[in-house]
């Protein structure tokens, strides 16, 4: 089975909707998501990602963040950053062959980190542009 790995900072913002939107669209690959960082190890995706993918009909409250390992980069096919701060450091990590999500019809753009955001504010524009990006992403392994 193909895997994809999602990865942001924290994972409890952007990359637990993009795993929640993959795992929507596709069920033939193995999908994952991490963060580079170690703050939020176990704790739920946030409030406001939990409420967005909701009204989307997916469910990420059970999803747990987990923090990037070495280990990810033989474990899964396709690597793919959610802006270009998490690529550099999944670079310097060994990941080489990583992407960023934007590179897939935004224009290479990185998706805005929420987590500081004023509230709800924003979140339908980020879940915007992580779907249609990873629609486009599953399209073009699909074609390949
Ligand atoms: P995420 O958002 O990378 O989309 O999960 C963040 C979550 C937490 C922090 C930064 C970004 N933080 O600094 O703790």
């Amino acid at each position: 089975m193909k895997s994809i790995l999602f990865v942001c900072l924290g994972n409890i913002c952007r990359s637990p909707l993009a795993e929640g939107i993959a795992k929507k669209l596709n069920s033939e690959y193995y999908i994952d998501s991490c963060g580079t960082g170690s703050w939020h190890i176990g704790e739920t995706p946030c409030a406001n990602s939990i409420k967005i993918a909701s009204q989307h009909g997916i469910d990420i409250s059970r999803y747990r963040a987990r923090q990037f390992s070495s280990e990810d980069i033989a474990r899964f096919d396709h690597i793919i950053a959610l802006d270009e701060s998490n690529l550099n450091d999944l670079k310097l990590l060994g990941a080489t062959n990583a992407i960023k999500l934007g590179s897939f019809g935004y224009d290479n753009m990185d998706v805005p980190d929420p987590y500081f955001f004023n509230g709800f504010e924003g979140f339908e524009k980020v879940y915007a542009m992580i779907h249609d990006c990873v629609e486009q992403l599953l399209h073009e392994l699909e074609t390949k």
